[in-house]
């Protein structure tokens, strides 16, 4: 009995140990990105692949930016880093916003219609601004379900500024802008969907 057993478990192992080996080989060979891009690439694919607000490469230019975003090490830190660029997003396009309506060096005035869009979308993006460091500590403290509905504020602000403009038969000159901060804010949410 114990030496059928010993016999099955051998022949087993003789037989297990060269397809582990292949494995191996064949993993090695077809996925370098994976061994040295850590989590970022299949984590990319994964809520990029699931999203229909943004791709896999807005998430992987997006997280890949900054080191933090290659060195993640699970879904949270991955959310910490979007949450991140999304307050730098709203900082510099609340500023961006101030010199189109100060007008300025090398920034034309910007006409009545477009101005009266711009003030909502800088009271909206003082908004963003504002909710990102009680977000980033909500990441932090794993409360993810008040971290997302704060995200889906931010990407429903960036939203209606865009729709500002169209609604007021105004020009957006921060449509890149909004892209850019909705999308951020959507990666986000779908990365605490798994975190
Ligand atoms: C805003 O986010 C976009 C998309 O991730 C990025 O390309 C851009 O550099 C960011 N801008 C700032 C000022 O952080
Ligand atoms: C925008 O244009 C439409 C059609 O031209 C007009 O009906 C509407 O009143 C305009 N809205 C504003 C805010 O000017």
């Amino acid at each position: 009995m114990t030496t059928m057993a010993m016999a099955s478990s051998s022949s087993l192992r003789s037989a297990t140990v060269p397809f582990l080996l292949l494995q191996l080989l064949f993993a090695a060979a077809t996925a370098p990105a994976e061994a040295t891009g850590g989590i970022l690439l299949p984590s990319c694919k994964t809520v990029g692949g699931g999203s229909t607000y943004f791709d896999v490469q807005f998430c992987l230019d997006a997280l890949g930016s900054v080191g933090a975003g290659a060195d993640a090490r699970s879904y949270q830190d991955l959310a910490a880093v979007a949450v991140g660029l999304l307050a730098a997003n709203a900082t510099s396009t609340s500023a961006r916003i101030d010199g189109l309506l100060r007008g300025g060096v090398g920034i034309r005035k910007v006409d009545a219609a477009t101005a009266r869009c711009l003030r909502s979308c800088r009271a909206l993006y003082a908004g963003v601004a504002r909710r990102q460091p009680a977000c980033a500590a909500a990441v932090r403290g794993r409360r993810f379900g008040e971290a997302r509905s704060s995200l889906e504020e931010s990407a429903a602000a960036a939203r209606g500024c865009e729709d500002g403009f169209r609604r007021g038969n105004a020009t957006s000159p921060v449509t890149a802008e909004n892209d850019d901060a909705f999308k951020l804010a959507k990666l986000g949410v779908a990365l605490l969907a798994f975190a």
